[in-house]
């Protein structure tokens, strides 16, 4: 939906970006050589018109694909049954069958040697390949364990491991038995694990004993260990060892590999309903309690994998480079169920892109021959200030397609990821979705191969996918939202289906309104310019900053705060925070910026502690005692010209004093 909504965000197409890439895709844009189950889809000859047939004739589309794509226990009856206004999303209905059978067993029958995944260990040259019968093997060993200990159909497992294969034989275990999976991101606090615990009623956790990430260990099992003693849900722990470190087992923990030793290879599969719950994912919205974003089974299977095949011109046999945590969306979507599901051959990526240099993202496309990577603008900020040694030493030839993800790309960042990573040969797809999307709905591809993408720009929708109301003039700015559903989509928040229509169903009834803003040019191409909310993204991470400001002033010496985001140069967005401190406080200021940021890295995580901490008399405030961050934005941004009207505040002489102290903090 366009809705003028005073976008102010600078769009920058320099003549650079406008000029044509192309691309080198094995396949020719035919509808035959591209989607085999669109051909005699009425008037479809070529990628655009199957685009327009997708978002036109959306029942008829993905009814096609998904009979195509996903094998079924019982067919559907129903493709979609949908009201967005309403908050009522289904699809598929009538159907049945299993996730972990899509993504394992039918492979298994046709190609059990193939490399399922590639454990891309800290230590480079230490990678670890499991085959889709291994794969199989582990997931129904763990499923029959779960069983025995009583989980069952409709409960839900909380998952607080690294990314590794007894992670994704976890998820897909838990979609085995019909169990749902909550993985959560194992740099989250001990509180912030609890709070999704309990959310989520899990009566059973797994993890690791600890965590190795950039040569240091994480004592991710006493996380576990502090989180569950807030959570009385939770009966049992499995414990697998990243490390030979023992940990201290309780009552409730078992060793995970040796139990699983004792379960056999054979795990019935239970057969789910297409609307049946496959996992919780929570992430961050703009009040200060996290939602669990709530997918389900054939939907999201079917998008995970269409999107993976066709945003990155995925072909059987090629090597594909996530390096996004399974703890995030990206991880679920493009690290295990997108690729699993199309029987390709996944990287799950433990450590970071400067361990033990920075060469090691390329040193890895070398070893592992990856075809397509995948990963964050952030990162790729990061290395392009190391410079172009680090990307030159290696041999990329195996790249054809690079993908970003989670955060505007800038145009420097895009193309040096381009020119120099790419060697100017390899598409760039700036890909935009959410959590809450499934998989990836604006992005560069599909389309024609010889079709220009513009850096920077998110580009085109996907199929099925139509963003905004029609709209006769180009270029428009707006608030970004789509006009019709599509599989992939969230079908509600966890215990709170309310929220979940408040958010996404109501603020423009008859669309899903997705909470950022984007710009549409001339040609019709997308960029999306930012969130209008107060969600901010630090190095690819979603915090909303109510969260931090919730944690600030749980401190007794704080009366009240503001946080807000500010750019970046390499996260993206910053946090600055902004406190106002009690009357008799009489702590030091030096002391409580620390206490500061230990409180938030113990509550939240260590990304969301904020880079500044400005103390201040008084927040700007509305006479009716609105803070307003629009004005405390500006400070931030020294744009004081910017400040606009001032004559609603209650106490203009904040300003001034918040200007003062932020020259002289900065
Ligand atoms: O603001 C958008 C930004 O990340 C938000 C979604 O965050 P999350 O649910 O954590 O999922 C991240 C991975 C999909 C969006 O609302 N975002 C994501 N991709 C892009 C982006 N902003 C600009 N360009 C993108 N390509």
């Amino acid at each position: 939906m366009w809705l003028p909504c005073g976008c102010t965000s600078k769009i920058i197409v320099t003549s650079y970006a406008r000029r044509v890439f192309k691309s080198y895709f094995r396949w020719k844009c035919n509808v035959a050589a591209l989607m085999p189950e669109a051909v005699g889809f009425e008037g479809v000859k070529d990628c655009s018109s199957l685009q327009e047939f997708s978002v036109s004739n959306s029942a008829s589309f993905w009814a096609a694909a998904a009979r195509h794509r996903l094998s079924w226990i019982k067919p559907f009856h129903t493709v979609q049954d949908c009201d967005l206004s309403l908050g009522r999303i289904k699809w598929f209905e009538g159907g049945q069958l299993n996730v972990s059978v899509n993504c394992l067993d039918r492979h298994v029958h046709t190609c059990p040697e193939r490399v399922a995944l590639i454990w891309e260990r800290d230590e480079p040259g230490s990678e670890i390949k499991v085959t889709y019968r291994q794969l199989l093997e582990m997931t129904c060993r763990l499923g029959n364990l779960l069983r025995r200990h009583g989980v069952k159909k409709g409960d839900c497992v909380t998952i607080y491991m690294p990314p590794c294969p007894l992670a994704v034989a976890s998820m897909l275990a838990c979609a085995r038995i019909g169990a749902a999976h909550n993985v959560v991101f194992a740099g989250f606090s001990a509180e912030a694990l609890a709070e999704r615990i309990r959310d989520a009623q899990s009566s059973t956790v797994i993890t690791v004993n600890q965590g190795v990430r950039a040569g240091k260990v994480t004592e991710l099992k006493r996380t576990v260990d502090a989180a569950v003693k807030d959570c009385p849900s939770v009966q049992q722990v499995l414990v697998a060892m990243r490390t030979e470190n023992p940990v201290t087992m309780t009552a409730k923990d078992m060793d995970m590999e040796e139990e699983m030793l004792k379960e056999d290879v054979v795990c019935e599969p239970e057969a789910m309903d297409s609307e049946d719950v496959l996992f919780l994912l929570y992430t961050s919205g703009s009040t200060g309690k996290p939602k669990g974003v709530v997918h389900t089974q054939a939907g999201y299977l079917l998008y995970a994998a269409l999107t993976h095949r066709y945003v990155f011109s995925y072909q059987d046999g090629d090597v594909f480079g996530c390096v996004a945590d399974i703890g995030w969306i990206t991880g679920h979507s493009y690290s295990v169920y997108g690729p699993l599901a199309n029987g390709g051959t996944t990287v799950l990526f433990e450590s970071t892109p400067i361990y033990p240099d920075p060469g090691r993202y390329w040193e890895m496309v070398q070893r592992l021959k990856i075809n397509q990577f995948y990963g964050a603008p952030t990162a790729i900020r990061l290395l392009l200030k190391y410079g172009d040694q680090w990307v030159q030493k290696y041999d990329r030839s195996t790249l054809k397609t690079l993908g970003s993800v989670g955060e505007p790309i800038n145009t420097e960042a895009w193309e040096w990821y381009h020119r120099v990573v790419g060697d100017g040969r390899c598409p760039v797809v700036d890909t935009w979705w959410q959590t809450e999307t499934g998989g990836i709905c604006i992005t560069p591809r599909p389309s024609d191969p010889d079709a220009e993408i513009v850096p920077g720009m998110a580009m085109r929708p996907f199929f099925g996918i139509k963003p905004g109301k029609v709209v006769t003039s180009n270029p428009a700015s707006g608030a970004l939202c789509l006009a019709q559903p599509w599989p992939g989509m969230a079908r509600t928040i966890h215990n709170n289906h309310q929220r979940f229509i408040e958010t996404y169903c109501q603020p423009h009834p008859g669309y899903f309104f997705t909470g950022d803003g984007a710009y549409r040019s001339k040609e019709g191409y997308y960029q999306i310019t930012g969130r209008l909310d107060d969600v901010i993204n630090v190095s690819g991470h979603r915090i909303g900053t109510a969260e931090i400001e919730d944690v600030v002033n749980q401190c007794s010496a704080v009366a009240e705060s503001a946080v807000i985001g500010y750019s970046h140069d390499i996260k993206g967005q910053g946090v600055y925070a902004f406190v106002v401190l009690k009357k008799d406080a009489d702590d030091q200021e030096a002391d409580l910026s620390q206490q500061l940021n230990n409180m938030v890295s113990k509550k939240i995580a260590k990304y969301a502690c904020p880079d500044f901490i400005q103390f201040v008399q008084r927040l700007p405030k509305t006479r009716s005692g609105k803070i307003m961050r629009r004005v405390l934005r500006k400070v931030v941004e020294r744009d004081l010209d910017g400040l606009g009207d001032l004559s609603t505040l209650d106490d203009p002489a904040a300003v001034q004093e918040i200007i003062q102290g932020h020259c002289e903090l900065c």
